[in-house]
């Protein structure tokens, strides 16, 4: 948190909104390249589910941003290409490779959604309430991608720290681009 900002600081609030939106976003894009590559294919169910459940969170953060007067992250091009890309790439290395990359962005999402709901003012009920529930979908996510051989993938432990640094940066600079 900006050292002088409380947690109940609408600021800190709209900041929390902007890069929920943006990861949303970004998520919904790198299921979408996983599918490009893998959508035929034995996890295509599997995909299509965790699509549709990161496209109802983006929607959710969507409306809120614009209920809340919040101004969307000016990054949004680059997570709509970096998603995407994220997911293409790890989906031609396998569905092993693309499990991986879930658990990676899942866990990321995780921790960051944790820090949230702990950092967020008493009287932010709804909020609260939409990560938690947002969360729990996030570790089905993981969990299904353990279920579905991510730690098969060649490189597994490389592969899921660099994804997972890489969520930390974007998480970092969308709360403030
Ligand atoms: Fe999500
Ligand atoms: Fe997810």
């Amino acid at each position: 948190m900006t050292p002088g900002r409380l947690p109940g600081d609408p600021a800190t609030v709209s900041r929390m909104v902007r890069v929920d939106h943006a990861g949303e976003y970004g998520a919904a894009r790198i299921y979408a390249g996983q599918l490009a590559v893998l959508g035929g294919g034995a996890q295509g169910p599997l995909l299509r589910h965790m699509a549709a459940q990161e496209q109802r969170h983006l929607e959710t953060f969507n409306t809120m941003a614009g209920e809340r007067r919040v101004r969307p992250s000016a990054l949004l091009p680059l997570w709509h290409l970096a998603g995407f890309t994220l997911g293409a790439v790890t989906a031609a290395l396998g569905e092993r490779a693309a499990m991986a990359c879930t658990v990676a962005v899942e866990e990321a999402i995780d921790a960051h959604y944790t820090r949230q709901i702990d950092a967020l003012p008493e009287s932010e009920t709804g909020l609260r309430a939409t990560l938690t529930a947002f969360r729990a979908e996030e570790r089905e996510h993981r969990d299904s991608a353990l279920a579905n051989g991510a730690e098969r993938a060649p490189g597994y432990r490389l592969l899921i720290g660099a994804i997972k640094a890489g969520c930390r940066v974007a998480i970092a600079v969308s709360e403030r681009i």
